[in-house]
């Protein structure tokens, strides 16, 4: 099937009450990883890239790998979403290419750094709503900011100094019409966000359930939810590695806010543990190899073992099959029948 739109893996979440990991890509390997995870689960996917990883495979790759991902499981309801798209020109480009999704994160300046202020951030996104749902493609939107720093991407702040605020929330949802919303309720990106095991407390969970209550109808997003797990660590430490102790974000506290509204669920920084560990145990056990497959496979395989997992634990396994894909011309004729 072709490339679907992410409102529609959304819509479908929120009817059966389960969330969708959104799992970041770089290259062939991690493609492969997902889709095969996919596969074994039978899940529906949404594969994002970053501004970073457009650069890295010069864009046309990455494209083109994901129509191929499309043709080898094409029972796979598969999104390729940009995540954190900086700019209406970053976010247009994107669907120009053929994303079927898109963020545009005007929670910070187009630097990527500096947060912004409320009018700017309703102006961009309102922007790409327009372009966007012309198109069927599909609109996620930030408001608050999540803490660190990830590729020279983020406010560089902890996860605390910019929570989301409820009744912006549903200005912004108003004034945009966007698709999906992301909240900041404590995240960070990256491996180092809390230095000792998060509580409910911890991460605003009371507050992810008023925004919740008060935008039933809206489709949250929870960004930094890697749960940097202790075994993954312990193999990058124990093969050479020299990670220090950090906690992420627990899985019962992601099914909670599964429970409450979150639909789409962002994770980078466990694939990157889990690529990192296998590689660097093949370089450390046997040193006489060279040929990249023998560390790429393993590598390749980890990662397949913890996206499989997250789909388990997320509840989109099961779900391939549910649904027939709606084209995006035809998406773009609902979101303009609404309109009027
Ligand atoms: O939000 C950040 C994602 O983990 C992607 O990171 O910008 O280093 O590709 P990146
Ligand atoms: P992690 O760093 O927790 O994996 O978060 C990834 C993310 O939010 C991508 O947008
Ligand atoms: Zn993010």
């Amino acid at each position: 099937m072709p490339l679907v739109s992410m409102r529609q893996l959304l819509d479908e979440a929120a009817k059966g009450g389960y969330g969708v990991g959104a799992f970041n890509v770089n290259n062939m390997e991690q493609i492969q990883s997902i889709m095969e995870a996919a596969r074994e689960t039978k899940s529906p996917v949404i594969i994002q890239a970053s501004r970073g990883a457009r650069a890295y495979s010069q864009d046309r790759f990455l494209y083109h790998l994901m129509i191929a991902a499309t043709e080898i499981y094409p029972e796979i309801p598969t999104v390729l979403h940009l995540d954190h798209g900086n700019s209406v020109e970053t976010c247009k480009s994107a669907i120009d290419m053929g994303f079927t999704s898109v963020m545009m994160d005007g929670s910070l300046m187009a630097d990527g750094k500096t947060p912004s202020s409320f009018e700017y951030n309703v102006d961009v996104t309102r922007q790409v709503v327009e372009l966007a749902h012309a198109k069927g493609v599909t609109v996620e939107g930030e408001i608050g900011c999540l803490g660190g720093i990830e590729d020279g991407h983020g406010a560089g702040v902890d996860g605390l100094s910019h929570l989301t605020d409820p009744e912006q929330a549903v200005e912004f949802v108003k004034q945009t019409g966007l698709d999906a919303l992301a909240i900041a309720i404590g995240t960070s990106h990256g491996a180092y966000k809390f230095s000792s095991k998060p509580t409910g407390e911890t991460l605003k969970m009371a507050r992810l359930i008023e925004i919740h209550n008060r935008l039933p109808g809206t489709h949250l997003v929870m960004h930094g939810s890697s749960s940097v797990p202790k075994d993954l660590q312990d193999i990058i430490n124990q093969y050479g590695g020299k990670l220090k102790p950090t906690w992420g974000v627990p899985v019962e506290e992601i099914q909670l806010g599964i429970k409450n509204g979150v639909r789409k669920i962002n994770v980078d920084t466990d694939n990157r543990l889990a690529i990192t560990g296998a590689i660097r145990k093949v370089f450390m056990e046997k040193p006489e190899e060279f040929d990249p497959r023998s560390y790429l496979k393993p590598a390749r395989e980890a990662m397949k073992k913890v996206v499989a997992l997250r789909m388990t634990q997320f509840g989109q396994a099961g779900h391939a099959g549910d649904y027939a894909p709606i084209p995006l011309e035809e998406m773009a004729r609902r979101y303009e029948a609404v309109a009027v």
